[in-house]
């Protein structure tokens, strides 16, 4: 049997054979299919690209239906147990784990790039103090973009590996000075003597102590947090870095626009939305309501469900145990029973059975942050300093990937049909 499709227009009769590869059809295929000269041809009609494939891509594959995901064909659950956020940022960009020499390098080129240039601090403090943490993100990820002009040689290996490494620096730092600014707290700069998961917590909660101790416990959480949360395939906010990279845009605004995607509580705000939503139910006794509440429409089970994932994020098993080891360092976060709660009683329910509703990766992770200390509106802000790396991955393998051009889909055009203007004192 060969690898084509036979397809018949019965409007013409006529028959055409599409090849088929790697179980896709070129959707530009469909355009030969006319009913005469004058057609434009077919196009496919994919709202919200439910089944379209926007690229080929080498960086992480995710199997929905057996609930797996591996970057560069590493298992997640083995680089959670097994490697460092950084360790997993070389791979997912460069496509292979770092020797130890290329690691050295890798990490001292990170670490002598935490400074931000000290105009943002000043910028910050326009902001209200109690203005979005993701807000304040987003606007100083684009705010990076006018201090490096030369970024925009996006063309350009050379720049293109220097402004990786400064966005992946300088994003914990970015973060931190959101969160001591929403709290009051003088801002503290990047110890490089620390790691980069604690150099981040130093650069947060370091008080009056001359020399910062991050706990090795949620030093070692947030290096598995970041690296769950470090790249997801064609996610919405990685798609929108692809989108906006394909016009040569600098990759500070790219990321600032995946930030942005990122932001939305259907996507990386679903975190701090699980938090509101397990504060909103209060008791155990409120969840059948609460339920009912999903089934009518009403209310949403934020931190449930997948576009891909059909089965349990894997991600989220790993973020349930997780907890379990930073609330020995914390105490535990009392909406934990809550949850618990929650996830019993919907995956016993026919309701999400039937839809394949499953935990996902938003839905443990707020109650750890949470016990860590973050306020809620920090949430996607930690989302988004690990997929900084996974966006950047994208949006390089984007700009080498020979088969793309700028994003420009087609639409299905449902408007009026042509008409004349008509004066303003003619209208009915
Ligand atoms: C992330 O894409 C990625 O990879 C994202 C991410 C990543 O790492 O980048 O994994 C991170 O964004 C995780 C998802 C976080 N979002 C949430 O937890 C928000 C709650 N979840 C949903 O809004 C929803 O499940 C989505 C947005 C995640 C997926 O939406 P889809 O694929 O468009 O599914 P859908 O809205 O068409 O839902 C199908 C059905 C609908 O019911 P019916 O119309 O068939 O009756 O399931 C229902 C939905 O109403 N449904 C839910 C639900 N999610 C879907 N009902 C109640 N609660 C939910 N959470």
């Amino acid at each position: 049997m060969a690898d084509t499709l036979t397809i018949t227009d019965n409007r013409t009769g006529t028959q055409y054979e599409l090849p088929i590869k790697d179980g896709t059809i070129s959707a530009m295929d469909l355009r030969q299919i006319k009913t005469d000269g004058e057609d434009f041809g077919l196009l496919s009609y994919d709202p919200a690209y439910k089944n379209t494939a926007s690229c080929r891509s080498a960086i992480t594959m995710i199997d929905g239906d057996k609930g797996i995901l591996r970057y560069r064909g590493y298992p997640i659950e083995q680089l959670a147990e097994n490697s460092t956020f950084l360790e997993v940022a070389y791979l997912l960009l460069n496509g292979e784990l770092p020797k130890a020499d290329e690691y050295s390098k890798w990490e001292n080129e990170i670490t002598n790039h935490t400074f931000v240039h000290e105009y943002v601090i000043r910028a910050m403090d326009g902001f209200l103090h109690d203005a979005h943490m993701m807000g304040k993100l987003v606007t100083f990820i684009a705010t990076l973009s006018t201090f490096y002009p030369k970024s925009k040689a996006v063309r350009d290996k050379a720049t293109r590996d220097e402004h990786i490494v400064k966005i992946i620096a300088k994003m914990p730092t970015l973060a931190a000075w959101c969160f001591r600014h929403s709290t009051g707290r003088p801002y503290l700069y990047p110890d490089n003597s620390l790691s980069y998961c604690g150099n981040f917590l130093n650069m947060l909660f370091r008080m009056g102590e001359q020399n910062f101790k991050p706990n090795p416990i949620l030093e070692r959480a947030l290096n598995v947090l970041f690296i769950l949360h470090a790249d997801h395939e064609q996610n919405c906010s990685a798609s929108a870095a692809r989108a906006v990279g394909s016009s040569e845009a600098d990759p500070y605004v790219s990321l600032a626009a995946a930030a942005a995607a990122l932001y939305g509580p259907l996507h990386g705000g679903a975190n701090e939305a699980v938090l509101r939503m397990l504060r909103e139910i209060g008791d155990v006794k409120n969840i059948p309501s609460f339920i009912d509440g999903c089934k009518n429409g009403d209310k949403r089970l934020m931190g449930f469900g997948h576009r891909v994932y059909k089965n349990y994020d894997p991600r989220a098993k790993i973020i349930k145990d997780l907890a379990h080891e930073v609330f020995a360092v914390t105490g535990k976060n009392p909406l934990l029973d809550i949850a618990l709660e929650l996830e019993k009683i919907a995956l016993n329910d026919e309701y999400f059975v039937k839809r394949k509703l499953y935990p996902n990766v938003d839905f443990y992770s707020g109650l750890i942050y949470q016990a860590m200390g973050f306020p809620v509106e920090m949430f996607p802000v930690l989302f988004a300093i690990p997929r900084s790396v996974g966006w950047l991955a994208q949006w390089q393998e984007m700009l080498t990937d020979p088969a793309q051009k700028i994003a420009r889909p087609r639409q299905v055009y449902i408007g009026a049909g042509e008409r004349d203007y008509v004066p303003m004192d003619k209208r009915g």
